[in-house]
């Protein structure tokens, strides 16, 4: 569960844990850092450095290898979403709802998130949709639940939009989504996700809105960013999507790593003298 206590932090001073306040009035200031967690050591060690972080239900392809976020369920969002909380001390844990666990009804995205807010013992939870999710918005903020809203490219709806290019090039699906960001403004979420739109339509948003947006795949003028951490740490194979920067080549490392492992192995290298343990205690007798 995070603890929401200042944290010490090394070489004197302490850290405020972030609140959903905070992440509020950090509209038009120093840009939101936030980053996608999955587990508790991940967790620990993006903590200090972000405002926010998304237990996304982009685990479904990233850790789980599905093809898309559909099947993800309510038990992998709170396992991850708990394990995440446990490693967390100064960042804001956010879990995405999952696909199937809130569109039905307010009442349902009630009792989905507080399952979330229950077991995970996470700050707020994520959802996706405009206009057409206000009304949970606000059902859902009014019963103690914060919300981060999502607009744009919404991953879950991949089998409705067709795939996930970006979206807002054309005047009409532009004006929609501005639409969605004031709907869900209103509605009370604290802050907004705008994924893959064109560039002048996120900055649009982001001086449209009062609460902060926070872009992947938007626009260096949104309130904060968001990346999949995997992406930024070069830990996923395949396509990389042109809206992400590598921060480091950790598949890599990690392939060199298992590669130095596999030689030492064959060749009798490893354990080492060092690796083993003494004779220390009782004889122990021979075959
Ligand atoms: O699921 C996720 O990781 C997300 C981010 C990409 C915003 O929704």
């Amino acid at each position: 569960m995070s603890a929401r206590r200042p944290i010490p932090i090394e070489g004197g001073g302490t850290l405020k844990p972030v609140t959903v306040s905070k992440i509020r009035a950090a509209k038009g200031k120093e840009p939101l850092v936030c980053l996608t967690a999955y587990t508790t050591p991940i967790a620990q060690a993006l903590d200090q450095s972000c405002d926010l972080l998304l237990v996304g239900d982009s685990l479904g392809m990233v850790v789980y290898g599905l093809e898309s976020t559909i099947p993800v369920t309510l038990e992998m969002m709170i396992a991850h979403g708990a394990a995440v909380s446990r490693g967390a001390k100064h960042a804001l844990v956010v879990v995405d709802l999952p696909f199937g666990s809130y569109q039905e009804s307010p009442a349902q995205a009630f009792r989905s998130a507080a399952r979330i807010l229950a077991e995970t013992g996470c700050d707020a939870v994520k959802l996706e949709g405009g206009a057409v999710m206000a009304e949970t918005i606000e059902f859902l903020t009014a019963r103690g639940v914060p919300v981060l809203a999502h607009i744009g490219l919404q991953p879950q709806s991949v089998n409705a939009l067709g795939g996930y290019a970006a979206r807002g090039k054309q005047a009409a699906e532009a004006e929609a989504i501005v639409a969605d960001a004031r709907a869900v403004a209103d509605a009370g979420a604290f802050a907004v996700v705008v994924e893959g739109v064109v560039a002048p339509l996120a900055a649009r948003i982001t001086s449209t809105i009062r609460v902060p947006t926070i872009g992947i795949g938007a626009s260096a003028e949104c309130d904060g960013q968001i990346l999949v951490t995997d992406d930024m740490m070069g830990m996923t194979f395949g396509h990389v999507p042109k809206f992400v920067r590598r921060y480091a080549d950790v598949g890599a490392a990690v392939k060199a790593a298992a590669e130095a492992y596999a030689e030492d192995v064959r060749a009798r290298r490893f354990p080492a003298e060092e690796h083993l343990y003494g004779a220390t205690g009782p004889k122990i007798a021979a075959g």
